[in-house]
């Protein structure tokens, strides 16, 4: 009913069908709570494929993924599922999680492109044991597919993709490379900086996932840059993460994403390092309509993690700065970008599609602002840039 519901500052709504169970060991609940309670199917990546917890599961079918999923691959596995499947148990990133979503919406409702089903009731149940810190898929209405027919990306939204068991357990992380749980990191937090950013969707609902949020995760990644990164911080990530799930799926991201997710689609490039190409400019570029943001933000921030010091738009950047070039992954984006061919032109075109971009953002917006912060963020990558704007601009 209540799925196309836009908040306004006059009327704010709050929905999250789930639950959250999260701590050390929690993973081995799931055997427990499925067992006997009918057929389950496993969705997995290669990294976990091997892990005890799936032969306590005892699953009657494993699906390995290796990458986003696309509408093809998806018809053709669900055609193989088990009619009579209960549980759909995800244990993965987020591109595993986007699978298992697919699969039991596909079971549930006879269709991949669900949009205005309610929360989903009886079987299969959908359970999400996240294995990265970042998409917030496990708590999120979102699966991301390629089409069918022209490969580009399709975002499915409905509360009936809510996994209603997601299982936060640190020990999926546990081995996890720094530049991993950097860029997951990254992500979760742009979702939640994005949320409460937002110009009128934005409510005291979300503002306290992203007031509790935000600052964990700035907290645990300057322990990640130390080296010092304990489990208590690694689950205080997912938590994060699962937060901003929440978050997006009640408010909307903002310009760093419509960006990012415009750049990826002309280069294949992890969904964190697209919008880092993009933050800094963005986040400047609305910086005096969000001072008093920024300043809540500074006075949680002091308490929790006061070795910050002021939060400032420009210490945000530094610090993300700072992280990307600590763990190698600003080289390798300027390495990517360089030596792309990017079509900005194409860029805008995509970015134009996303009609509530202008309406949300915490400034009004005009075709060529949004062409100037493209322009700019992708300059600090020395991009070839085809544009005939470009080039006028640079002569
Ligand atoms: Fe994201």
């Amino acid at each position: 009913m209540l799925e196309n519901t836009f908040n306004t500052q006059n009327e704010m709504g709050f929905y999250y069908p789930g639950r959250i169970l999260s701590g050390a060991g929690t993973r081995n609940k799931i055997p427990e709570l499925i067992r006997g309670q009918g057929p389950a199917v496993v969705v997995t990546d290669s990294l976990f494929a091997a892990d005890p917890l799936l032969d306590d599961i005892n699953p009657v079918r494993r699906i390995t993924v290796a990458e986003e999923p696309n509408e093809t691959t998806l018809l053709s596995t669900i055609v193989e599922m088990p009619k009579d499947t209960a549980w759909v148990i995800a244990v993965g990133g987020g591109s595993t999680i986007d699978t298992a979503k697919a699969i039991a919406a596909y079971l549930r409702f006879g269709k991949l492109r669900i949009r205005d089903e309610s929360a989903a009731v009886g079987a299969p149940h959908l359970i999400a044991a996240p294995t990265t810190a970042g998409s917030g898929s496990e708590t999120s209405r979102f699966f991301i597919m390629s089409d069918k027919d022209n490969g580009k990306k399709v975002s499915i939204r409905s509360w009936a993709n809510v996994p209603e068991l997601a299982v936060l357990d640190p020990y999926f992380l546990a081995n996890s490379p720094a530049s991993t749980i950097a860029l997951g990191a990254f992500d979760a937090f742009v979702h939640l900086w994005e949320t409460f950013v937002c110009r009128n969707e934005r409510s005291p609902f979300t503002d306290a996932y992203c007031l509790s949020g935000l600052p964990q995760i700035l907290r645990a990644i300057h322990k990640l840059q130390n080296d010092n990164l304990t489990l208590e911080d690694i689950l205080a990530l997912q938590q994060a993460s699962s937060s901003g799930g929440v978050a997006i799926s009640n408010v909307r991201t903002g310009m760093v994403h419509t960006l990012g997710e415009a750049l990826s689609s002309q280069l294949k490039i992890a969904h964190p390092a697209s919008l880092f190409v993009f933050f800094p400019v963005v986040l400047r570029s609305y910086a005096s309509e969000v001072q008093d943001r920024v300043t809540q933000l500074d006075i949680v921030t002091q308490s929790v993690m006061p070795e910050f010091g002021p939060v400032t738009i420009e210490t945000l950047c530094g610090f993300w700065n700072d992280v990307f070039e600590q763990f190698n992954l600003m080289a390798d984006i300027q390495d990517l970008i360089a030596t792309s061919s990017i079509c900005t032109d194409e860029l805008l075109n995509t970015i134009a599609r996303d009609t509530v971009l202008a309406k949300e953002n915490p400034i009004d917006l005009k075709d060529k602002d949004i062409q100037w912060i493209t322009e700019t963020s992708l300059k600090r990558f020395t991009v070839s840039l085809q544009s005939d704007l470009v080039a006028a601009m640079q002569n």
